[in-house]
């Protein structure tokens, strides 16, 4: 059977590695785990019946999620749309926008899913590279957009060099696109000094991805949503996957926006061992600033193949970055753990760079 020319070029996406009874930094999750209280309202929800696996996720359910995020964002509960973690959502919006031909563009290195998904959808991505520091290069970007420009996509903080953009930065690239949808994936924000989610209003051209995966340590139930225009979250309704949001997230996200006291001490914890990785590394390696849950090292004249597997020796998975386009091969991002794992990844760094020449 044939299957179509885009789909047998695509590569499959690369999670960050999983090795059993290693210390897993390499997705950017949360350190701490599930607040208790999730469990609880999970667990209450079922026992009580007012969770029913049998039947599909109510739509009170999904306004009362809605209304929460709204909240908890201070933005009209109109502009928020959900869907299947930030990577649902951004399926939807780009079956929203690119069609045959048209192009997105993507400064690299970042999130790969951006570039998959204007492929499947019959798009060419156009590629932009970061500079030095991974900021936008705002003249590039301009000399790239066209008029078959239809998204621009960026990861604010950066995924995986943990940079924000800048307000000023943002509304210089709404304005070079005018006719496209600029998508802002603050995937990081709870982490980062700011977020774009108040520049969302109905006559500007951007929107803004959050999710319950990182700060909210709900990863594994994948639920994300949108802050847009509220025209276009009318037209997100039509096009997104009903019930793409199961009955079991959508209680656990509820629960998860109450717990105020669990998203303190994750973003406390992530900030003091964010600032521990990035004094006790700086010594050793290039280390870029982060506003997120990572640090990005570059561990150069080694190879981050190299210094992954050294690391992975010592019981220790983090992300060999080479698999980013226009990343290089000498990146490695490193999530920042509890504090015993950050002084454990310091420690075999250390390690490592001492003994020279292995890595
Ligand atoms: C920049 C960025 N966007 C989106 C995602 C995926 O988020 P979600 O789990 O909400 O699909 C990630 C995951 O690592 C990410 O780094």
């Amino acid at each position: 059977m044939r299957i179509r020319a885009v789909v047998r070029e695509l590569e499959e996406y690369k999670p960050g590695a999983f090795v059993a009874g290693a210390i897993k930094l390499s997705s950017n999750e949360n350190p701490l785990g599930t607040s208790e209280n999730v469990k609880t309202a999970i667990l209450e929800g079922i026992e009580r019946g007012e969770l029913d696996l049998s039947k599909y996720p109510w739509s009170a359910r999904e306004s009362e999620l809605r209304h929460a995020i709204a909240a908890y964002l201070d933005v009209d509960v109109d502009r928020i749309v959900i869907g299947a973690g930030i990577d649902g959502v951004l399926d939807t919006l780009v079956k929203i926008f690119i069609d045959a031909g048209d192009e997105g563009l993507i400064p690299i290195p970042t999130f790969s899913l951006y570039e998959s998904l204007i492929k499947i959808a019959g798009g060419t991505p156009r590629y932009v590279q970061r500079k030095r520091d991974f900021s936008v290069p705002l003249d590039a970007m301009a000399s790239v957009c066209n008029d078959r420009t239809r998204m621009i996509f960026l990861s604010s903080p950066n995924n995986p060099s943990g940079n924000s953009l800048t307000e000023a930065e943002l509304h210089e690239i709404a304005a070079i696109a005018p006719e496209s949808v600029v998508v802002v994936d603050e995937a990081y924000a709870e982490f980062a000094s700011r977020s774009m989610v108040k520049l969302v209003d109905d006559d500007s051209n951007i929107v803004v991805l959050r999710t319950f995966s990182k700060a909210f340590a709900l990863a594994g139930l994948r639920v994300g949503y949108a802050v847009v225009p509220t025209w276009l979250a009318d037209v997100y309704r039509r096009v997104a996957m009903p019930f793409s949001v199961n009955n079991i997230a959508i209680v656990a996200a509820i629960a998860a926006l109450r717990d105020k006291e669990h998203l303190r001490k994750t973003v406390e914890l992530v900030r003091a061992g964010r600032e521990y990785l990035i004094e006790h590394l700086r010594p050793l390696f290039r280390v870029m600033p982060s506003d997120a849950n990572f640090v990005l090292v570059d561990v150069s004249p080694a190879s981050a193949r190299t210094v992954y597997e050294a690391l992975l020796r010592k019981g220790i998975v983090v992300r060999d970055c080479s698999s980013f386009r226009g990343a290089g091969d000498s990146l490695i991002r490193i999530t920042v753990g509890t504090k015993e794992q950050n002084e454990k990844v310091v420690e075999a760094l250390e390690e490592l760079k001492a003994t020279g020449s292995r890595i």
